[in-house]
């Protein structure tokens, strides 16, 4: 294939990329984002393949078939919930590859630059190990954190920051040491102690992180992903790698950014490794401990009842409804209340569940119409006019101390605020902290009822009294 075709096949598959991206803005067009980004991908595959820059082809079909073969039974196995384990560990390959490639490419003889262009090419390839080092040390630890192999509590050091800064500048200092090494035919040796300074780095940053900031990392860890296929692009000296790593590290980045609105974090603050953890990570240190007062149960029954003779309904959906895989029945039981003239909207909070979108995308499975679908930000106002709010094993999203306790772990993240309606029925298994590990208020409110069972049995309950 051509140079000349290569290019225009670069340039489809670029289209196609940031379609896919446009088409995943919301839940209507993501099938055919998906299918966009797929058929790009395809494109850029065959047309490199083609290229004539590969010469033998055994291992690369070697490693499709394998990585294929993987991939799909990752993706076949893996539960909805763990969704955001398999994107760090799908990260931590992103950055290995470019710290490999990085190497191979500095060890390559075949390439044969002068000059400005050796310097440039030393360059790319210092800072593409950099980031992919830290980028894959980063992920390893968020998949430790996110599957409970590794303790979520934030990793407080003494002088830290300190620790940070010194780390960079040395990283500073060896990128030069190595420019003059490499010169000279040398440079391996500060080439490995900035790789073993970057690991630490990634490694310390999100050790240091409290678990409520973890929706926070996976999304910023994307956006590292994206910026070391960039840098394998720059090494590679291939233009289509730099265009995607380019979109997908800006949109991971303009992601976290509005993650972090949505959480109240700063965005330095998460992305230097938990400045501020002593609001953001102290779990389980917040009114946990308190006296609460009596906590007010309710049945399948009475909550049928409740429903029916309300007006408004408000549905709060939260991870435990996809512990529960409940989000069919709960759909089901809003379009009976539909039916018998009830006013249903769902709130979604804008990290319910453990991974960006976690309820929309459910909530689409379960074909629940998007216009009674709405975000925290359009019905939080609507509250007092609610007759009931169905929590559906949501936990901190719905957590008052978020507003009112400055020492809690999620102080100042934005929330449903259900209690201001008439009744809040909760329904979870036991009166058990969520996420972030603390303690909820609202359990003990007045107006509020507590449903104990498994979401999904609780939810079909209700369903049947009201069928009959
Ligand atoms: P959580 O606060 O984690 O609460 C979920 C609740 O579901 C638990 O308290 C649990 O109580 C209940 N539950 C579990 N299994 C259940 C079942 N089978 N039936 C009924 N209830 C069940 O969830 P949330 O309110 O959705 O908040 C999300 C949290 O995760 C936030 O702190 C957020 O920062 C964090 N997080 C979010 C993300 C993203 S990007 N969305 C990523 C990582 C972390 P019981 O055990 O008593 O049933």
């Amino acid at each position: 294939m051509s140079q000349g075709i290569v290019t225009i096949c670069y340039i489809a598959a670029s289209i196609l990329f940031i379609l896919a991206l446009s088409g995943l803005n919301n839940q209507e067009s993501a099938r055919r984002g998906n299918l966009y980004g797929m058929l790009g991908m395809a494109i850029a595959i065959i047309a490199t393949l083609l290229s004539g820059a590969v010469t033998s082809y055994w291992g690369i079909i070697f490693a499709m078939v394998a990585g294929g073969a993987i991939g799909l039974t990752m993706a076949k196995r893996v539960q909805m919930t763990e969704m955001p384990e398999l994107v760090a560990v799908l990260h931590s390959l992103v950055g290995l590859a470019a710290v490999l490639v990085g190497y191979v490419n500095f060890m390559d003889t075949s390439i044969s630059l002068v000059g400005a262009e050796k310097t440039i090419h030393e360059i790319e390839i210092y800072i593409g190990i950099f980031i992919g080092a830290v980028t894959f040390s980063a992920s390893v630890i968020a998949y430790g954190k996110l599957s409970g192999k590794i303790d979520g509590k934030p990793l407080i050091l003494q002088g830290k920051h300190w620790l940070n800064l010194a780390s960079l500048v040395l990283v500073a200092i060896l990128a030069n040491v190595f420019l003059h090494g490499a010169e000279t035919g040398g440079g391996m040796t500060p080439l490995l102690f900035m790789t073993l300074i970057a690991l630490f780095f990634g490694i310390h940053m999100v050790l240091s992180i409290g678990g409520a900031d973890m929706p926070v990392v996976i999304s910023m860890l994307n956006s590292y992903s994206g910026w070391a296929a960039a840098a394998t692009g720059f090494m590679l000296d291939n233009d289509l790698l730099i265009v995607v790593g380019a979109l997908v590290g800006s949109s991971g980045a303009i992601l976290s950014y509005i993650m972090c609105k949505a959480m109240n974090r700063s965005f330095i603050s998460v992305i230097a490794g938990g400045f501020g953890t002593s609001v953001g990570g102290m779990i389980g240190s917040s009114s946990s401990d308190e006296e609460q007062g009596e906590v007010n149960s309710i049945d399948a029954d009475e909550t049928a009842r409740l429903l029916l003779d309300a007006e408004k309904v408000m549905i709060i959906p939260g991870y435990g409804m996809a512990v529960a895989q409940a989000q069919h029945v709960v759909h089901e039981l809003s379009r009976s209340l539909i039916d018998k003239g009830i006013d249903v909207q769902f709130g979604i909070h804008p990290v319910a569940g453990r991974m960006p979108g976690h309820m929309n995308v459910l909530l689409a499975e379960a074909r629940v119409p998007y216009d009674i679908v709405f975000e925290m930000d359009e019905i939080n106002e609507d509250f007092p006019d609610i007759d009931v709010t169905i929590v559906i094993g949501a936990n901190d999203i719905v957590n008052p101390s978020a507003l009112t306790d400055p020492n809690s772990p999620i102080a100042g993240m934005p929330v449903l605020e259900c209690w201001q309606g008439k009744m809040t029925i909760v329904s979870k298994r036991s009166m058990a902290s969520g996420y972030a590990g603390v303690d909820n208020p609202l359990f003990y409110k007045e107006n509020t009822r507590m449903l104990f069972g498994d979401a999904k049995e609780m939810v079909e309950a209700i369903h049947k009294i009201m069928s009959i």
